[in-house]
C-alpha cells in the first residue's frame, strides 16, 4: 500500500530540502556584526557569549557627555527582579560600546559613579532592541543642571528577526495546500480513495460515529455501552504524540535558536518548548487506557499485566539513562526524559491495574447522574491516590525545610535574586535538595536552565525527585481522557468531556498562577513541573485532543498525516534524534550563525525524522516496548 505514496512524498521532501536551503542562505550573513570599532574604549556582553554570532544582537553605543565619571549597568527583563550588573566606568566624554541581548527587552541604568549606589541614578531606560540594530544614547546634562538628557537613537532600521519563522509557516503551508491539491486532482474528489492514497484505512465504526451519520439526540441519552470488538486505533491519539514528539524534536535541536518563543523558559513562564514534555506524558497516560482494556478484556491476569508494565518500566528507564550519557558509576544522571516518562507509567498503570472495570452491565441499572460521571465515580479511590501525590509534592515543595533557604522558597536563587547573598544557593528550593540529598548533584542534571540568565552556580535538575510527583498526576489526567474514551462511545460525549476538562484544569491552573508569570502562589515553572504548570498544559493538551479527536476521528477531514506517522513510532524516533542529533544531516555547523539558517537547520533536522518514520510506517517497522 506504501509504494503509491512513495513519488509524492519525495517529491514533497526534495522541495522541502531545497527550500529550506533557499532560505538558510538568503538569510544569509547579515550586515551588523563586530565590526572593529576604533574611537570606542570597552566593547562590553551582555548575555551574548560571542562576538561572531549575527543573532539577537545590537550594539549600544553610549557616549558620556557629563563632566562626571559615570557608571554603566544593565539587567534583562527576563530575569525577574534582578540586581543590575555593572558593566563597568566611562570617563569624562569618555563612550563604551555594548553588545546586548535582543531576544527580550533588557534595563539600562546610568548613575553617577561617586554617589551613594540608592541615589546615584542619572537615567534608566527599559528598551527591546531590534536584532542587528545599531544604536547610540547619549548622556548629557540639560540646561538646567540638576536634571539629564539621555537620548536613545537608532542608527540604522534592521528587518525583522521573526522573518524567518514566517517564511517558514509559509512553506509549510504551501506544501500543505500543494498536497491537498494534489490529491483532488489525483482522485477526482471522492473522499475515500484520497484516504486510501495516503495508505491510511478509513475509520469507519459505530462507536466512533460517521460524519454521515451524527449521533442523534435521543442516542445520547439511552445506555451506551462500551463496543465489545476489539478497540479500534484512534488516529487522533497517534497524530497527537507525534505533534508533540516532532515539536519536541525541533526544540531539542535548538529551535533556531529563538529563545524567547522556542526556547525552555529561563525559570517561570512557559513557551512552546516547556509544552511538549508534558503533552507526550499526558498522551502516554491516554495510551495506557487502551491497551490495558483489550488486555483485560481478554481475561489476562494482573499478574501477567503487571511483568508487562514492569518490563516497560525498566526498558525505558535504561534506555534513558544510557541517553542521557552512559553509565559512568561516578557521574550518570538519574533523572531525564525517559526515566520521567518511565516512572510515571509504572505508577499510573499500575494503580489503574488494580482500579480497572470490566463491569458495564452496572450502568445500565444506575441513576443518570451516575451513568454521566462514571469515569469519575467508578473510580475514585484512584483519584484519591493520585490526588495524595499531588498533595505530597504541594507539602514538600512548601513545608519541607532546607537548609540556609527559606521554606517554601520557589525561585531561581543566585546571586541575582534577593536582598543579600542568602538566596544565592536556594535554586528550585524544596526540589533542588531532595535531589542533592538523594542523588548527589554528580547524578543530576550538571547545568539547568537558570544558569545564563540568574548566573546560578547550583545545578539544577528538570527532571528531579520532586517533579515526578505531579509528572504523575499529568499521566493520570492522560488517562482520565483515556477513561473518557473509553466509557463513552459517541464524539459528542468525549468532545464535550473533554473541553469540560480543558476549562477546569484551565481555570485552577490560573487560579494558582495568578493569571500572571511571576506573581500567583504557584506560578507556572517547567523546572519544578510546579502543579499550576501541569494543569495548564494538561488543560491545553484536552483542548488540542479534542480538536485532533475532532478532525481525525469524527469527522475524518485529516489523517493526521505527517504526525500520525510519528505517533506511531515515537520511542524509535525520540531515541533515534536523541542519538544522531548531533551528526549530519540533522545538524552542522552553522557557516552564519543567523537565525534563517539555524532555523532550516533545525526544520531539517526535525522534518527529516518525520521523513524517517513516514518510511519506517512505509516498510511497516514499529518499535514497540
Ligand atoms: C561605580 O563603579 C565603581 C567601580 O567601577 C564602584 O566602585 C562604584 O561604587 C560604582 N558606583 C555606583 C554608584 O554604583
Ligand atoms: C541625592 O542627590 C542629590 C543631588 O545629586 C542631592 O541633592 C540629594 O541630597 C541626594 N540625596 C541623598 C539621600 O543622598
Ligand atoms: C554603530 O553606530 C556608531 C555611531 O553611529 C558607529 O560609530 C559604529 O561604528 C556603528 N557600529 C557598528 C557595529 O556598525
Ligand atoms: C563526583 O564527580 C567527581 C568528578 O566529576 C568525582 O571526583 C567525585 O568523586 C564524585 N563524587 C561522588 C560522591 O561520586
Ligand atoms: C539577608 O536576608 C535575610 C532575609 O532575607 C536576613 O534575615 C538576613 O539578616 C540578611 N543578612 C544580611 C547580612 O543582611
Ligand atoms: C553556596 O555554595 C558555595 C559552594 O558550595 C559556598 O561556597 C557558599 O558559601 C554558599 N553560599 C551560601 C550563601 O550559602
Amino acid at each position: 500500500m506504501a509504494g503509491d505514496n512513495m513519488p509524492l512524498l519525495k517529491h514533497l521532501s526534495i522541495l522541502f530540502l531545497f527550500s529550506t536551503y533557499v532560505i538558510g542562505v538568503l538569510g544569509g550573513p547579515s550586515d551588523v556584526t563586530s565590526s572593529p570599532v576604533t574611537d570606542v574604549k570597552h566593547v562590553y556582553q551582555f548575555l551574548v557569549g560571542h562576538t561572531d554570532i549575527s543573532y539577537d544582537t545590537a550594539f549600544v553605543y553610549v557616549s558620556n557627555g557629563l563632566e562626571e565619571t559615570i557608571n554603566l549597568s544593565i539587567q534583562t527583563t527576563e530575569c525577574y527582579q534582578c540586581k543590575l550588573v555593572l558593566l563597568g566606568s566611562m570617563g569624562v566624554r569618555g563612550s563604551v560600546e555594548v553588545q546586548v541581548d535582543t531576544a527580550w527587552p533588557v534595563v539600562m541604568d546610568i548613575s553617577l559613579e561617586d554617589q551613594p549606589v540608592d541615589n546615584a541614578t542619572v537615567c534608566r531606560m527599559t528598551y527591546h532592541f531590534k536584532q542587528n540594530g545599531n544604536y547610540s544614547w547619549y548622556i548629557n546634562n540639560k540646561k538646567s543642571m540638576d536634571s539629564f538628557d539621555c537620548k536613545l537613537i537608532a542608527t540604522n532600521s534592521p528587518p525583522n528577526a521573526f522573518i524567518p519563522i514566517y517564511v517558514t509557516i509559509g512553506i509549510f503551508a504551501a506544501m500543505a495546500i500543494f498536497c491537498i491539491l494534489y490529491k483532488k486532482m489525483c482522485n477526482s474528489g471522492s473522499i475515500n480513495r484520497f484516504l486510501n492514497y495516503l495508505g491510511m484505512e478509513r475509520v469507519v465504526s459505530s462507536d466512533l460515529g460517521t460524519p454521515s451519520n451524527p449521533v442523534a439526540e435521543a442516542d445520547s441519552n439511552s445506555i451506551q455501552r462500551p463496543s465489545r470488538d476489539k478497540p479500534k486505533r484512534l488516529k487522533s491519539l497517534d497524530a497527537f504524540r507525534g505533534f508533540s514528539l516532532v515539536i519536541m524534536i525541533f526544540v531539542n535541536y535548538g529551535s533556531g535558536k529563538y529563545r524567547s518563543i522556542f526556547g525552555h523558559s529561563p525559570w517561570n513562564g512557559l513557551t512552546v518548548a516547556d509544552l511538549v514534555f508534558p503533552w507526550f506524558i499526558w498522551i502516554m497516560g491516554v495510551s495506557i487506557t487502551m491497551s490495558f482494556y483489550a488486555l483485560v478484556r481478554h481475561g489476562v491476569s494482573r499478574r501477567v499485566i503487571f511483568t508487562k508494565i514492569l518490563r516497560r518500566f525498566v526498558i525505558l528507564f535504561g534506555l534513558g539513562i544510557i541517553l542521557d550519557g552512559g553509565i559512568d558509576f561516578s557521574t550518570f544522571r538519574v533523572p531525564g526524559v525517559l526515566q520521567r516518562i518511565a516512572f510515571s507509567y509504572l505508577v499510573v498503570a499500575t494503580v489503574h491495574l488494580f482500579a480497572v472495570k470490566h463491569k458495564d452491565e452496572e450502568y445500565r441499572i444506575r441513576h443518570v447522574v451516575y451513568r454521566e460521571l462514571r469515569d469519575l465515580l467508578d473510580y475514585w479511590y484512584e483519584w484519591i491516590i493520585m490526588i495524595s501525590f499531588l498533595a505530597l509534592h504541594i507539602c514538600l515543595t512548601f513545608f519541607l525545610p532546607v537548609p540556609g533557604c527559606p521554606t517554601g522558597y520557589l525561585g531561581p536563587g543566585g546571586p541575582l535574586v534577593g536582598e543579600n547573598e542568602s538566596l544565592v544557593n536556594c535554586t528550585g528550593g524544596a526540589a533542588n535538595y531532595i535531589d542533592k540529598v538523594i542523588l548527589t548533584y554528580n547524578h543530576t542534571y550538571p547545568r539547568g536552565t537558570p544558569r545564563k540568565i540568574y548566573q546560578t552556580t547550583v545545578p539544577h535538575d528538570p527532571e528531579g525527585i520532586l517533579g515526578t510527583l505531579t509528572s504523575i498526576f499529568m499521566t493520570f489526567l492522560g488517562l482520565q481522557a483515556g477513561k473518557i474514551f473509553h466509557l463513552f462511545s459517541y464524539p459528542r460525549d468525549r468532545i464535550l468531556r473533554f473541553l469540560g476538562w480543558c476549562v477546569v484544569t484551565g481555570v485552577i491552573a490560573g487560579a494558582l498562577c495568578g493569571f500572571s508569570k511571576e506573581d500567583g502562589i504557584i506560578p507556572v515553572n517547567k523546572n519544578l513541573w510546579s502543579v499550576s504548570f501541569i494543569l495548564a498544559t494538561a488543560s491545553m493538551a484536552f483542548f488540542l485532543l479534542a480538536i485532533f479527536y475532532y478532525l481525525i476521528d469524527v469527522q475524518i477531514w485529516w489523517t493526521g498525516v505527517p504526525f500520525y506517522f510519528v505517533g506511531m513510532n515515537s520511542i524509535a524516533v525520540y531515541c533515534g534524534s536523541e542519538v544522531l542529533g548531533k551528526y549530519f544531516p540533522f545538524c552542522w555547523e552553522p557557516v552564519f550563525n543567523t537565525h534563517a539558517e539555524l532555523l532550516a537547520m533545525n526544520v531539517i533536522g526535525a522534518s527529516l525524522w518525520v521523513l524517517i518514520s513516514y518510511y519506517m510506517y512505509a516498510i511497516d517497522f514499529f518499535v514497540k516496548i
